[in-house]
């Protein structure tokens, strides 16, 4: 028989992927703390946007980059809300924000390249450039320096091979927002080693109280790549649509790099992120309050409780130190406590070795939801 290609072989499913396997299987109910999925349903002003656009017969092929109407309206988004000066023809839109991550990095990336990847970040990113038959470099985000990316330390990681760096903020697993001296730091240290960045920047309309700063905002001389999303912004992660901002000189690459990928996203999908993006936002604020009160609700608790945790500054998720608990295992911590409790965490080493001792909590799930699970988690040894 012919082999499976060994770097997709030897990729590593995601350990949450595992627990929702588990939680499928148990017959008692289970509060699911595990998945980033938003507890709001689609707003009905995008959902008929989609059908309407269906119905009417926008059932073919568009163009690789977009539907031009929406890159328009996208471009004149980053350019008021995220200060990036792009023009139009920067913007490519893209299935979720995972495939703008798959196409920023297949742009730049090639076989046995190096790229740095956060320590703990979203699985997904060491997963892309394994496809890529590139290296993830993992650079650690730190307690002591309050989970942020240290460029003296990223500067010690870089090698001849390396290519890009991989940011996130708001970051998942861990909620932090990188602040904007930090962001330009970070962009000087891509000038510096010569290197592309490429920003994740999904969660981007979720911050409590501190700006979100994007890095293509201080990029003075094209290298910077920056992904955002639909899906959880506008709650519709099964519409899959996102977009890339990149560089001029990329904007031609990607959009023809588009066609042996996916050739272009879903037509109807596109009428609802137009609908989306200049549509009421209302939803939008409604969502950030909840998030901000249910994080706000889930630290009240867990400080009475005496457990550790990173205050997140935005997305919708809850870093917890269980390491007085779990002892050095704490995937099998999580499986026991989703058996024996019935609740649902994503294990910490999921996100890459530095997660081992916690786990991620994910408080967009409904409040009575979000608390009775904490109730048992901080009652669990
Ligand atoms: C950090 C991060 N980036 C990107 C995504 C991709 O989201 P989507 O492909 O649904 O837009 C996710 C989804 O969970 C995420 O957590």
């Amino acid at each position: 028989m012919p082999s499976i290609a060994p770097h997709v072989d030897e990729m590593p499913r995601s350990g949450i992927r595992a627990i929702m396997d588990l939680a499928w299987q148990l017959t008692d109910p289970v509060i699911g703390l595990h998945v980033g999925e938003p507890s709001f349903p689609t707003a009905p002003h995008i959902l008929e946007a989609v059908a309407d656009a269906v119905l009417k017969g926008n059932t073919r092929y568009v163009p690789n980059a977009g539907l031009p109407a929406l890159r328009e309206a996208i471009g004149a988004k980053v350019r008021t809300r995220n200060g990036i000066d792009a023009a139009d023809e920067q913007v490519i839109v893209t299935a979720g924000g995972m495939q703008g991550l798959h196409l920023a990095l297949a742009a730049v990336v090639s076989a046995g390249d190096e790229v740095l990847v956060p320590d703990p970040g979203w699985p997904n990113f060491a997963m892309v450039v394994q496809l890529l038959q590139a290296t993830p470099v993992r650079y650690e985000l730190r307690a002591e320096r309050g989970f942020q990316p240290d460029p003296e330390e990223l500067a010690r990681l870089v090698s001849p091979r390396t290519r890009a760096i991989l940011v996130n903020s708001p970051a998942n697993p861990l909620g932090a927002v990188t602040p904007e001296p930090l962001v330009r730091r970070l962009v000087g240290f891509a000038a510096e080693h010569d290197l592309w960045l490429v920003s994740d920047e999904c969660y981007e309309s979720f911050t409590f109280g501190v700006p979100h700063v994007s890095p293509a905002a201080y990029d003075t001389d094209g290298r910077v790549l920056s992904c955002f999303s639909f899906s959880k912004t506008y709650a519709m992660t099964g519409v899959r649509v996102g977009y890339l901002i990149t560089p001029p000189r990329l904007a031609p690459v990607c959009a023809k790099l588009q066609e042996p990928l996916i050739a272009c996203v879903n037509a109807g999908a596109q009428f609802g992120a137009l609908a989306a993006l200049t549509g009421p936002q209302d939803q939008v604020d409604e969502a950030r309050e909840t998030y901000q009160g249910r994080r706000d609700a889930a630290m009240a608790l867990l400080d009475e409780a005496g457990v550790r945790y990173l205050r997140p500054e935005g997305a919708f998720y809850l870093w917890l130190d269980v390491a007085d608990r779990c002892g050095d295992d704490v995937t099998d911590w999580a499986v026991r406590l989703l058996r024996d409790r019935g609740v649902a965490v994503a294990p910490g080493t999921t996100f890459g070795p530095g997660g081992e001792g916690w786990v991620r909590v994910c408080t967009a799930t409904a409040t009575d939801d979000l608390l009775e699970g904490l109730r048992r988690l901080v009652a669990y040894h």
